[in-house]
């Protein structure tokens, strides 16, 4: 759908090359840093509500609060908690996203703005994503006359573990947009950069819990048993040959059993085991075949140890998230954007992609879309430790390259929207997409 963006910016980068030193767009990073403080302190007052997923009724309604400070219109509820707020009018219509829940981790950063409720941290970030989408709809706001076009700012739900991005489809927040855009702090990067790649960035992610059923009985007489414990291990050697046998070395996948647990006493052969875990693949399909093979590895490798198995996806506790897959042309436009923003272009770029999920997929899935990574690695201000830790830290200094990049993101493809169309709008095939 983004099949003329690829030559727009080829043609931009070169103009980016031509003005080396001050970047096209460095204006919006300009603005964004004029606003630095009031980004810090709106992130550090989130960072003390996190609230979990379909939970964040606090962290909503401070979004809303900022929304209506701003003047900008929004809808509520969408997705349980969410908030989708507009700025402009008309066609094409850009999405900005960001996550707003938390995750059931004890902060131990020690910072004076940390966690008030206990056992709730920002671990991942969603804090800084909502603050950078706050900052964008201040900047976007107060260039709402020359916007061309409709920006749709989506504050979504339950990203950890709830599928809050499926939801918001579901509810139609995607309806009629043109291209989506989303970002996530990246704390292996280094601060300042902004990479992402064509194609599969992040895994599809699917939980399972195995029960193995044989038949107890005293540890010193194994022959008058079926033992489970056995049947287990070897289910849990079994599903690796998935990996290595069943899965093309040039794709990925990942099987991981994280719990394992049978019996209670030295001398007992328990009845049954339970084991469980997380499984990931790069594409739908290979998703696919690997339940279809899991299945069948767990019930005959249970047979053969003369026991029975039964696998639970688990899927209405933890959705199954598809992998997130960028729009090529979608990257292509959003790196470019990027570069001609950044003091240094040489930080905008690809990356390799991570077997961890993201539920941005399901936005990815529903229209043509880029989810980048904005490096937040620091050292000298401790922004080093990893996401999910409870003493994640970020580098607060990226805040208004995040907003920034958002506001340049959607005013760059309501601008190139706007150069590709045909003249007169009527009658091709093409302009047929301009209906919603
Ligand atoms: C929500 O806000 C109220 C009042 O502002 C506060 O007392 C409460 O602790 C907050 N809850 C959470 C989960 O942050
Ligand atoms: C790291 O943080 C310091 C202090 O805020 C800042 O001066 C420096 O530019 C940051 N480094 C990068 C790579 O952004
Ligand atoms: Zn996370
Ligand atoms: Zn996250």
């Amino acid at each position: 759908m983004l099949a003329a963006l690829a030559l727009l910016a080829c043609a931009s980068a070169a103009a980016a090359t031509a003005a080396a030193g001050t970047p096209e767009l460095g204006h919006f990073l300009d603005k964004a840093r004029g606003i630095e403080d009031w980004l810090v302190s709106t992130r550090r007052l989130l960072h003390t509500i996190p609230e979990l997923f379909y939970e964040e009724h606090n962290t909503s309604a401070t979004i809303r609060r900022y929304l209506d400070e701003l003047g900008i219109p929004y809808q509520y509820p969408v997705a349980k908690t969410g908030v989708v707020g507009t700025i402009g009018s008309g066609s094409p219509v850009v999405a900005l996203r960001a996550d707003i829940d938390a995750l059931p981790i004890h902060e131990e950063t020690g910072v004076e703005f940390a966690s008030r409720s206990p056992g709730r941290m920002h671990a991942c970030g969603h804090d800084a994503h909502m603050t950078m989408l706050l900052g964008a709809a201040r900047l976007l706001k107060g260039m709402e006359k020359e916007l061309k076009g409709t920006v749709r700012l989506l504050f979504q739900p339950a990203e950890e573990g709830g599928a809050g991005g499926d939801l918001l489809v579901k509810e139609g927040a995607l309806d009629g947009v043109k291209a989506a855009f989303g970002m996530h702090v990246w704390p292996t990067l280094p601060s300042g950069s902004v990479r992402s790649r064509a194609g599969t960035i992040m895994a599809g992610t699917i939980q399972f819990d195995v029960t193995v059923r044989g038949r107890g009985g005293h540890a010193a007489m194994p022959h008058l048993t079926k033992d489970a414990v056995l049947a287990g291990a070897a289910i849990t050697t079994a599903i690796q040959a998935l990996v290595s046998r069943e899965t093309s070395p040039f794709d990925s996948a990942v099987i991981s059993v994280t719990r394992f647990s049978a019996g209670d006493a030295y001398n007992v052969l328990p009845d049954t085991v339970r084991l469980g875990g997380t499984m990931r693949g790069n594409t739908e399909e290979s998703i696919t075949h690997l339940r279809r093979r899991f299945e069948e590895t767990v019930a005959s490798t249970a047979a053969a140890h003369g026991c029975t198995a039964e696998v639970d996806w688990m899927e209405e506790r933890m959705p199954y998230y598809p992998p997130t897959v960028n729009d090529p042309e979608a990257y292509k436009f959003a790196i470019d954007v990027a570069s001609r923003l950044l003091p240094d272009a040489s930080q905008a770029g690809e990356t390799e992609g991570t077997m961890a999920g993201e539920d941005f997929a399901f936005i990815g899935r529903a229209v043509p879309a880029c989810f980048l990574f904005l490096g937040t690695r620091n050292e000298s201000v401790g922004a080093v430790h990893g996401l999910h830790t409870p003493r994640f830290t970020l580098d607060e200094g990226v805040l208004p390259l995040g907003a920034a990049l958002h506001t340049a993101l959607a005013t760059q493809y309501l601008e190139q929207w706007h150069v590709r169309q045909p003249q007169g709008g009527g009658g091709s095939g093409t302009a047929g997409r301009e209906e919603l």
